[in-house]
């Protein structure tokens, strides 16, 4: 499902006498059906501010969003979100996390063991149905949040940094499955992440955003081979960083601390 962003802008009013604040401004571009696009920008730039909008969760103060050629203007059942913290119901076991938007929906218990039991081996956590979110690691929480998204089969999944608090190597790991679960899926994914080595590994496409207010900087297409490792083209790689840390400003950054 297509993902259009026209002119989306964002201003929060400013609370007990402060300026309002501008988040966004005149945010467009277009995620095609099936495409993996990585959001990338500095600290409050306003990310999680863009992926509310088109969650529906939040209404832009200008511009508009379309999922397919419907306007957006409250959460769609074609819509997930994963976020950044650990989202997992402590209380519940895996399967009955994984469940649990099933649930709400009013499916029926064997129908949706079914589809948990897929969901939860497409994660790779098949062993782990009846384990509680403290018996399992960080990364394997984050793989209940995925498997949880995923059992509602969304067209689209919006992710907002969510392998943020692992450390690099699981988060390759988990992005290198995550890649293999949006081939199976073919769904529309919008990841936003503060890491260029993450947004170089799954993105077809970056989108960089500059510092507040957000405004798109350049769009970087990426046509590395996949798995992205720097080893396998490594001056494709080089030039392709290269020129993200120059769209997000860190080599004038680097330049200034030289000088
Ligand atoms: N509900 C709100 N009310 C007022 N200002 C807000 C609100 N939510 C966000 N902001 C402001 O909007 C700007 C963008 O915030 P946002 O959380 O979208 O940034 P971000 O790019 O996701 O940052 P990070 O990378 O740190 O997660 C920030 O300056 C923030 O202070
Ligand atoms: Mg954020």
């Amino acid at each position: 499902m297509q993902l259009t962003l026209k002119s989306v802008s964002k201003v929060f009013p400013g609370g007990a006498g402060g300026a309002p604040v501008t988040a966004l401004e005149d945010i467009a571009f277009t995620v095609a059906s099936g495409e993996f696009v990585a959001v990338l920008g500095p600290s409050g730039c306003g990310k999680s501010t863009l992926l509310e909008i088109i969650a529906g969760l939040s209404s832009p103060s200008a511009g508009e969003i379309l999922l397919g050629d419907e306007l957006v203007s409250s959460p769609s059942s074609h819509v997930s979100v994963v976020f950044q913290e650990d989202s997992t119901f402590p209380w519940r076991t895996v399967a009955d996390n994984v469940g649990f938007g099933l649930q709400m929906r009013g499916v029926r218990k064997a129908e949706r063991e079914h589809a948990v039991a897929r969901a939860i081996e497409l994660v790779g956590l098949s062993g782990f149905e009846g384990r509680y979110p403290h018996q399992l690691s960080g990364g394997m929480r984050q793989r209940v949040a995925i498997a949880r998204t995923l059992v509602l089969n969304p067209a689209v999944m919006l992710m907002d940094e969510p392998f943020g608090a692992l450390d690099e190597q699981t988060r390759f790991v988990i992005g290198e499955e995550l890649l293999r679960i949006w081939d199976a899926t073919g769904c529309t994914i919008f990841f936003v992440t503060h890491s260029l080595h993450e947004a170089v590994q799954l993105a077809d496409r970056i989108v960089v955003l500059s510092a507040r207010p957000g405004r798109v900087k350049r769009i970087f297409e990426n046509h590395l081979p996949r798995p992205r490792v720097e080893t396998e083209d490594p001056r494709a790689y080089a030039e392709l960083m290269a020129g993200l840390r120059d769209a997000i400003g860190l080599t004038q950054a680097a330049t200034r601390v030289k000088a």
